[in-house]
């Protein structure tokens, strides 16, 4: 029986993964801990290994995972940013992914995101609660007629792109390889990134973290943001510096940021540690701001997503152990 070892695990997952076992027929072992090279060895005796966006299968850990004998790293994620491709490719281990397992659930988050920030449903939630029906400091504006910015055109982005058009926005994309079919059809405009910057009210990143992408929100870009911009990110954490958004919110130029990703998440998301002191400085001041809400990485979190992670990621295996082509399988040049 070919044996699947999952790091990165929570009760969610193996309720999805298990509801598929008999149906697949593998030997499968949940660990609760992210990969790392420091507990690689847990992965003894697996054909494959199975990881999530917090996992770190750096090119050490690559190493020993395929001296342990693992023949396959699959992903039960669309991002791979946490692997060496490279090192994986040397090894000869092929590594695959789930590619779209909901990028609906994605862009409503980020849209969730967008409408609490702008029309502060967090801090009305509490306020009322405390008996304090009082609208000071509550006004939004309308996203009818304003321009929203959207980084990548991608699968999730076009999800996002097609809410946002049914607001009455009006949409300015970057994307690397740009799709003109597609905007036409969707009604948009491809414009410079530095464009982008400057034309839009609300801006929502959707590219990959690429050796390219890395930081690419940084001091420069802030400063040719429209003031009052709401930025979401609801792709990788190091898309965005921390704390030149810090130096941007607290300038006033940064009007709201939403985060579904962090570039430390990897300490503290899907974990609770309510009971300890935070000791990372960037995130408690990014806690701070009244117009900044933090969700940890919960984007993919529904119901269909996550048994389309776990049905994607058991026909990646079976088509693996049985020889097929891997129709998911991510090549070493993605990351460059
Ligand atoms: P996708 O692969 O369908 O689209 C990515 C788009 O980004 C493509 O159109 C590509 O051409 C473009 N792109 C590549 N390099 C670029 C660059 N340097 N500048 C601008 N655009 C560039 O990916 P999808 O499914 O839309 O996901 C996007 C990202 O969202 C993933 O890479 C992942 O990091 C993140 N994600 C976050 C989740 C969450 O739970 N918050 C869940 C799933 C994905």
């Amino acid at each position: 029986m070919n044996k699947v070892i999952l790091f990165g695990t929570q009760p969610y997952d193996r309720e999805s993964f298990e509801q598929l076992r008999d149906a697949y027929g593998f030997d499968i072992c949940y660990h609760r801990s992210h990969l790392n090279i420091h507990n690689v060895a847990l992965a003894q005796g697996a054909d494959a290994v199975c990881i999530f966006v917090n996992d770190t299968a750096d090119a050490e850990t690559v190493r020993a995972l395929s001296a342990q004998g693992v023949k396959l790293l699959a992903l039960r994620c669309a991002g791979f940013n946490n692997v060496d491709l490279r090192e994986a490719a040397r090894c000869g281990m092929p590594v695959v992914r789930v590619p779209a397992y909901s990028p609906h659930a994605v862009a409503e988050h980020a849209v969730a995101l967008l409408l609490a920030l702008n029309r502060k449903i967090h801090r009305a939630y509490w306020r009322t609660r405390d008996g304090n029906f009082s609208l000071h400091g509550l006004l939004g504006f309308d996203l009818y007629g304003k321009t929203a910015g959207i980084v990548g055109t991608g699968r999730i982005a076009r999800e996002l792109i097609r809410i946002l058009k049914g607001f009455g926005m009006e949409v300015l994309a970057y994307d690397l390889y740009p799709d003109p079919e597609y905007a036409a059809a969707a009604g948009i405009t491809y414009v410079s990134l530095d464009e982008l910057y400057h034309r839009s009210d609300v801006i929502s990143l959707h590219c990959p973290l690429t050796d390219a992408t890395r930081y690419m929100i940084g001091d420069v870009a802030i400063s040719q943001m429209k003031p009052g911009v709401v930025l979401i990110n609801t792709g990788r954490g190091q898309l965005i510096h921390t704390e030149a958004l810090i130096d941007g919110l607290k300038e006033k130029r940064i009007g709201a940021a939403g985060l579904d990703v962090y570039e430390e998440e990897a300490a503290y998301f899907y974990e609770d540690t309510s009971d300890r002191i935070l000791d990372d400085d960037v995130l408690a001041r990014l806690l701070s701001f009244n117009n900044v809400i933090v969700t940890s990485h919960q984007g993919f979190f529904t119901r269909e997503a996550l048994a389309n992670i776990a049905h994607t990621t058991m026909e990646n295996l079976r088509a693996f152990f049985e020889g097929r082509p891997l129709e998911n399988e991510v090549r070493a040049d993605a990351q460059h």
